[in-house]
């Protein structure tokens, strides 16, 4: 067991940071956020890290404006914060292959939809729930995995699925597969933290509890 050294990037309001704090307090998570970095000057996530005295980061891309200018400097917010496991929670920028090489497997995502389903690009936000509905599936559900070069690829760590309702609305589903998400974010991350995760492939195998 190792305390995870956490950096959080987020972009809007940040309710699976705030689920993820929760489960640090209720000792769930044997965690410790070091920072929260946001991409949005105005991400509710970053109010909620200054409530709870987290260290707050806010990168602007109109001072970093390649990608790869950004990325360097979030490499040194993280590293100068000790982060040694990155969580992207509603995390909506490009990460260079810069991140993704210096924390390999050691990035997670967490996507709305029950990958590698309704995943990719531009499935994001409700773009994913309304494409849930069009299709006409009766389970969605909430998705954990490892970030890799690939949007929405890397090896899945958790899912958990929620039924599709015949009078669901992009907002309804949206609801439900949210609580799941605060569940199963926690979850995974304790994996880690217990070091139960074993990569092969693209599959994650979960050691059981010793
Ligand atoms: C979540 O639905 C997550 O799956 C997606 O972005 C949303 C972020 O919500 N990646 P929040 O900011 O954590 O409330």
């Amino acid at each position: 067991m190792s305390t995870l050294r956490l950096g959080i990037l987020a972009s809007g309001r940040g309710s699976n940071f705030a689920a993820i704090l929760s489960s640090i307090q209720k000792g769930k998570l044997d965690a410790e956020v070091r920072v929260l970095v946001s991409n949005k000057k105005r991400a509710g996530a970053l109010e909620l890290a200054r409530e709870n005295r987290i260290p707050d980061i806010f990168l602007s891309h109109k001072v970093y404006f390649e990608p790869e200018q950004y990325d360097a400097a979030l490499e040194r917010t993280l590293t100068d914060c000790g982060v040694n496991f990155v969580a992207l929670a509603g995390y909506l920028k490009y990460l260079t292959p810069r991140i993704i090489t210096k924390f390999k497997n050691r990035i997670l995502n967490i996507h709305p939809a029950l990958l590698p389903s309704f995943g990719g690009k531009g499935m994001y936000g409700s773009n994913v729930h309304k494409a849930v509905l069009e299709r006409g599936s009766k389970v969605s559900g909430a998705t954990v995995h490892l970030v890799d070069e690939v949007y929405d690829h890397g090896p899945i760590i958790v899912q958990q699925g929620v039924p599709v309702l015949g009078d669901d609305t992009p907002e309804s589903l949206a609801a439900r597969v949210l609580k799941a998400e605060h569940k199963i974010y926690s979850e995974a991350l304790q994996y880690f933290a217990e070091d139960r995760v074993r990569i092969e492939g693209l599959r994650a195998r979960i050691l059981p509890n010793a």
